[in-house]
């Protein structure tokens, strides 16, 4: 297991990965399509790997659907505990690679997770133990369109510092998933959003990426030095917003009839 320890930023995290309502409502109304179509009337079981603080996933609780919430970080949990919308809501802390359940849920979902898990294998098989639907996804709003990202990811490139991408992961799933009787679909929408720098700087400043948490010290300590010389140098205003966008992208399996 590869469980990179959130905690440390389970009191800021849906602040610093806040998205717009009107995504999480897509989010929301693919689900509830795509269950409906497939099962039928409700009630449905739904399992949430790494759940988190509930950011996104507290909306697909409801009077239908049963949402069971896991999650290996205690103080991300302690965020979700706090909101107001958990009473329908099972939450426990468990390691979604040894998974305490026995039946299987018409639907688990894993928002934002499965590139922080390094046994793909022993996860997948959990996974597909306990689901007859299962969806991978992100839900986010992009940082890649703000300057001073792009512009930290270049200069940690001068140290020879690369920030790793997923595409291989999702690959791998894909290809594990097909070959256990499950078919693919991909969903993706994307609305226009807006951030301010100050946010994005904060959110390096402060090391709330999780990727941010790979790299080595003595570099990342440089890296910012030169960024806010940047900043300095063409007299960029942290309080301006730029115009981004937020999006929803999920890969979508569905069990094949036997
Ligand atoms: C990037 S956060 C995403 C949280 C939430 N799904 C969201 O989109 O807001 C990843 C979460 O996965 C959890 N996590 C990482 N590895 C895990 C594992 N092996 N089992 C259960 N949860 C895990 C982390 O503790 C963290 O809360």
């Amino acid at each position: 297991m590869n469980y990179t320890n959130f905690d440390r930023v389970a009191e800021v995290y849906d602040r610093t990965r806040a998205v717009p309502m009107e995504t999480i409502t897509i989010l929301t109304r693919e689900i509830n399509n795509k269950l409906r179509t497939t099962f039928g009337s409700p009630p449905y079981q739904i399992l949430s790997l790494g759940i988190g603080s509930g950011r996104v996933e507290t909306y697909l609780s409801s009077p239908n659907n049963h949402l069971f919430g896991i999650d290996i970080s205690e103080l991300m949990l302690k965020e979700l505990k706090k909101k107001n919308m958990v009473e329908n809501i099972s939450i426990l802390q468990a390691d979604a690679c040894n998974l305490p359940f026995r039946g299987k849920f018409h639907l688990t979902i894993a928002v934002h997770v499965i590139h922080l898990i390094q046994y793909q294998e022993v996860f997948l098989n959990e996974i597909i133990r306990t689901s007859q639907m299962v969806i991978f996804g992100d839900v986010f709003t992009d940082a890649y369109q703000s300057k001073l990202y792009s512009y930290f990811l270049d200069i940690l490139s001068t140290f020879g510092w690369i920030k790793k991408e997923s595409k291989s992961i999702s690959n791998y799933i894909e290809t594990t998933m097909i070959n256990q009787g499950f078919e693919v679909e991909e969903f993706s929408e994307t609305i226009n959003d807006f951030q301010t720098h100050a946010s994005i700087f904060e959110s390096l400043q402060k090391r709330y990426f999780s990727w941010l948490w790979d790299v080595p010290e003595p570099i990342y300590q440089q890296a910012m030095k030169l960024l806010e010389q940047k900043i300095r140098d063409e007299d960029i205003n942290l309080n301006e917003s730029y115009g981004t966008t937020s999006s929803v992208n999920l890969q979508i399996f569905k069990q094949l009839d036997d």
